[in-house]
This record gives structure tokens, C-alpha cells and sequence, in this order.
């Protein structure tokens, strides 16, 4: 099917958390170093939301606040907000919604997306159909995560890797041939036995046992997932050059999900591409979820230029996996 009406981001935000954990604060915590954790991961910083009280979505909220000034958008244009997040506020109702709540969103409908770390990329394939149908004309996408609610800061193997934080990008019917192009989107389910939450759904409801055996944190199996987040994200970011022609000089931008560096070397060294066309920033934030591809365009947004393409790829838990091509619509200067 195709479309009259494209999909244009014309804006993104952000917010994260003050607090920050460093690896040396990590290696007072558990047997680790600086040193394991830049040569494995390349993370050498993240930020945590330490506020009692506070929740993923007030990370959102506050990413979707500062979207809808620096875009000079009223929160009653907005006609539809989705959330990609693994760690919602709480079971039901949709973090979208308490988001829309606490921004004062009314006129819209809002629901959540859970596709692990290819969250966003989902949830912006969804948007946009959205705005192609014609319908819409203002939608939001975030990615949130309080990814600290469900890490357990005894076990080594998963606490160095993630991080809290959020944020949003703002949907628009596109003015010119700059918009969301292509999307190559995959699931394999099986893949779940490698990277779950062993309790407090409806398989293994919260219990004293399940708390006892610490099943409420995030239960990760590193190589294995490491090894299908290399080949896949590789392949489909590649297949996605090749469909649309793309070469390492006419692609402009890599925005890869951020897991571990040596992920996203992988990735690059594939497609053929220079470290400098590869969004990074996996050092002071680690792996924020359904955050790390905003993240990294709101830090390259300056950068940014109109017409630049730009491929956005990720590798998560489900596993889910995916590509989205597009033409970046906006000059911020
Ligand atoms: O974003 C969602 C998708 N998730 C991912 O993409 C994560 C993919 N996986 C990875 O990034 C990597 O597998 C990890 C970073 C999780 C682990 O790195 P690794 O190179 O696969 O290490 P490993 O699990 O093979 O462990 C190597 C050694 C082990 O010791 P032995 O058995 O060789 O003696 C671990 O016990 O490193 C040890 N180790 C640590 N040592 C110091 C594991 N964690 C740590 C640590 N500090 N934090």
C-alpha cells in the first residue's frame, strides 16, 4: 500500500535523571572495573532516577513538556501519543496515558508499546502510519525507561550495562520529500528464553517466592544475545542500504541502538561506514531501552541537516529487530 501523506519528525526532546552512577561507584557494588566495563560494554557512565516517587513516566512527561515548547505545539493538537517502554509505571493503565495525563494531553488517544530495545523504532513505525492515513496531523513518539526498577545492582552481568532516561519526537504530515521512507521490522520469539522477566505477569504472578529468588529483575544470557544482536542488526541495516541504493557516502547517519560498543562497531564495520557517520553516546548513558535512539538524535539534532540519510537500527529483547530508513526533514539553524 502506498501512501499520499508521509511521516516527518520535526522535532525531538529530551530528559534524564541528575544522578549519576558512575563505574567506579559500580565497583564498590560488585566485583567489576572500570576497565571490564569499557573494554566488554563502553559504557562508562549512566544516569538513575533516584527520586522516591518518581516514575518513567515522569522521565517522559518531562521530555514531552520540553517537545511541545521548543515545537511551540499546544498539548490539545496532539491527537495521539505512544509510549515504548519495557519498565511501565505499573502493569495497567499505559505509561502513554498517565504521560498524556501529566503533560495535559485530552484530545488524543494514547497507548504503550513493549518490542525490549527495539521499542522505539516500532513505535515510530506505528506513528507514522498514523500521520499516512491522513488523520493525524500531530503525533507523538517517547521512549521511556526506568530501566533501575527492574536491575539487580548484586548481579554484575546486567547492572553495568543500563540506564533511566527519556525521549520524544513529534510526528508531522511531511512538506517535501524529506519523511520516513522504508522500515524493515522483525520478531523472533524464541528468542525470549535468552532475555526476560521471569515474574509478576500472568504466567508467574509477584509472590514471596518470586521476590525471594529475585525473578522481578531483568534475567539476561549475554552471548547468546550478543551474538543474534551482531548478525541481525547488521543484516537488516545492510539490506536496508541495498534496497534504497545507499552507500557509505550517501548515508550520512548511523543511529544505532545503544547496547555495547562492540555491537555497534559490528554494525558499522558491516555497512561499510566511518565511526564519525555513527551516533554514539552508549559512554554516558548506557542502554536506556526505548530511549537510545531518540537520545542520540536529540544530541546530534545540531548536527542534522535537511536531506541527510539516516538509518536508525536496533536488536532486542523478544528478540525483536529492526531497520527504519528515513531523509532527516529539518535544519535546527
Ligand atoms: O539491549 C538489549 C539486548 N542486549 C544486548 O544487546 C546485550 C548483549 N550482550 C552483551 O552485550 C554482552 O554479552 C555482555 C556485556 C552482557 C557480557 O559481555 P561478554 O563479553 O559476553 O562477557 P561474558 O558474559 O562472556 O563474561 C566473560 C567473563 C566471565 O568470567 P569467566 O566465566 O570468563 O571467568 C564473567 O563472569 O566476564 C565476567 N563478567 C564480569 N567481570 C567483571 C561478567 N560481568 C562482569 C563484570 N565485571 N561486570
Amino acid at each position: 500500500m502506498t501512501y499520499r501523506v508521509k511521516a516527518a519528525i520535526t522535532g525531538v526532546a529530551a530528559h534524564l535523571p541528575e544522578y549519576v552512577l558512575t563505574n567506579e561507584e559500580l565497583s564498590r557494588m560488585v566485583d567489576t572495573s572500570d576497565e571490564w566495563i569499557m573494554t566488554r560494554i563502553g559504557i562508562k557512565e549512566r544516569r538513575i532516577l533516584r527520586e522516591p516517587g518518581k516514575a518513567t513516566s515522569d522521565l517522559g512527561a518531562e521530555a514531552v513538556r520540553k517537545l511541545l515548547l521548543k515545537t511551540n505545539t499546544q498539548a490539545n493538537e496532539i491527537s495521539l501519543l505512544l509510549c515504548a517502554t519495557v519498565t511501565p509505571d505499573m502493569q495497567f493503565p499505559a505509561t502513554a496515558n498517565i504521560i498524556s495525563d501529566k503533560v495535559g494531553i485530552k484530545n488524543a488517544f494514547s497507548f504503550d508499546i513493549n518490542a525490549g530495545c527495539s521499542g522505539f523504532i516500532y513505535t515510530l513505525e506505528t506513528a507514522r502510519r498514523f500521520i499516512e492515513s491522513g488523520q493525524h496531523k500531530k503525533v507523538i513518539v517517547v521512549g521511556a525507561e526506568k530501566m533501575s526498577s527492574i536491575v539487580d545492582y548484586s548481579d554484575r552481568t546486567t547492572c553495568p550495562i543500563f540506564g533511566d532516561g527519556a525521549a520524544a519526537v513529534l510526528l508531522e504530515p511531511a512538506t517535501d520529500d524529506n519523511y520516513i521512507i522504508d522500515s524493515m521490522l522483525q520478531v523472533d520469539g524464541a528468542g525470549r528464553k535468552w532475555l526476560h522477566q521471569k515474574a509478576g505477569g500472568s504466567l508467574k504472578p509477584a509472590s514471596f517466592e518470586t521476590v525471594a529468588a529475585k525473578e522481578h529483575f531483568i534475567y539476561q544470557e549475554g552471548q547468546p544475545v550478543f551474538k543474534a544482536a551482531v548478525s541481525n542488526m547488521a543484516d537488516i541495516s545492510v539490506e536496508m542500504m541495498k534496497k534504497h541504493q545507499l552507500t557509505a557516502d550517501t548515508l550520512q547517519w548511523l543511529v544505532p541502538h545503544q547496547a555495547n560498543m562492540r555491537i555497534i562497531e559490528a554494525t558499522a564495520r558491516r555497512m561499510g561506514i566511518q565511526k564519525e557517520q555513527v551516533m554514539i553516546n552508549i559512554e554516558r548513558y548506557g542502554n536506556t531501552t526505548s530511549a537510545t535512539i531518540p537520545l542520540c538524535l536529540w544530541e546530534w539534532e545540531n548536527k542534522l541537516k535537511k536531506g541527510d540519510n539516516v538509518i536508525l537500527a536496533a536488536f532486542g529483547a523478544g528478540f525483536t529487530w529492526g531497520a527504519i530508513y528515513l531523509k532527516w526533514a529539518y535544519n535546527t539553524n
